[in-house]
Order: C-alpha cells, then sequence, then structure tokens
C-alpha cells in the first residue's frame, strides 16, 4: 500500500474517536475500512448498557459497507485508547477478526494499527488469525 492511502486511513480513523461513544470503558476507537472501490468506510464503538450489545469500530465500519452492498475490501486501520489517547495499538478482538475473515482474503487483506501517522504496522488478516475459519471451509 501507498503510504499517501495508509495517512489517509489513519486520518480517518482518527477523525471517529470524536463520535465513540463508550461511556463504561472510555475505550475510545476509530476505525477506517478500504473498499476495492476505493470507498473508505469508517466507523467507532458503540457501547451498550447492556454490555453485550456493544459494537466494536471495526464492525460498525464492516456492516456499514456491507448494509450498502459493498463486500470486497483491500484495508482497515483502526486507532484507540483510553478516552481517546493515542499511546498503544489497538489490535482488533477475536470477533472482528472473524468478521474479517467473512469478506476478505486473508493472505491480502491489511490490517493497520497504529498511534498516529508516524507509528503504525501493517499485518495480514493471515498474521492476526492464523488459521481462521471462513466461508471456504464450508465448501467440499
Ligand atoms: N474495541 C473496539 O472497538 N475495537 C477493538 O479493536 C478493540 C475493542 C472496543 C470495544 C469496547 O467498546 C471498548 O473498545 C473496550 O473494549
Amino acid at each position: 500500500m501507498k503510504q499517501e492511502q495508509i495517512h489517509t486511513l489513519i486520518e480517518a480513523a482518527e477523525t471517529q474517536l470524536q463520535f465513540s461513544y463508550a461511556p463504561y470503558s472510555h475505550f475510545k476507537v476509530g476505525a477506517a475500512l478500504l473498499a476495492q472501490n476505493g470507498s473508505v468506510y469508517t466507523g467507532c464503538n458503540i457501547e451498550n448498557a447492556a454490555y453485550a450489545p456493544s459494537n466494536c469500530a471495526e464492525r460498525t465500519a464492516f456492516f456499514k459497507a456491507v448494509s450498502e452492498g459493498v463486500r470486497e475490501f483491500q484495508a482497515i486501520c483502526i486507532l484507540g485508547g483510553p478516552d481517546g489517547k493515542l499511546g498503544s495499538l489497538t489490535p482488533p478482538c477475536g470477533v472482528c477478526r472473524q468478521v474479517m475473515m467473512e469478506f476478505c482474503d486473508p493472505e491480502k487483506f491489511k490490517i493497520i494499527l497504529g498511534t498516529g501517522k508516524g507509528n503504525y504496522v501493517v499485518y495480514t488478516l493471515k498474521e492476526l488469525m492464523p488459521q481462521g475459519f471462513g466461508p471456504g471451509n464450508l465448501k467440499d
């Protein structure tokens, strides 16, 4: 991926931090998902008083895209921290990795974790979800 493209995603994810609804954990997360067609879908975490219905930033972004008919993706950038302070990397939870497995090629899909434009690491989904279960496993 081009550095310029990565910087655009980092900026978009950072912008999402202001919309994070995290009154329980106070841990704010922003995500920016780059579709194959070049569109960017953003997301933030949305918590709930009943806890379990809470949604991560990554899944918010994926569900926004899929609900608009977009199912092919290149990369996602995820940033987060306590009260939105970006001190360390925020890796995706297991549920979000599984959602990525549904729509992304694990060898190609990139997951960008960072604390800002000057500090980020790029992983493939396969690196973060080795031996993951996906749609291909249901085929004979
Ligand atoms: N969270 C995300 O939104 N994405 C991640 O990658 C990790 C965790 C959210 C869920 C919850 O609202 C808060 O961060 C603390 O777990």
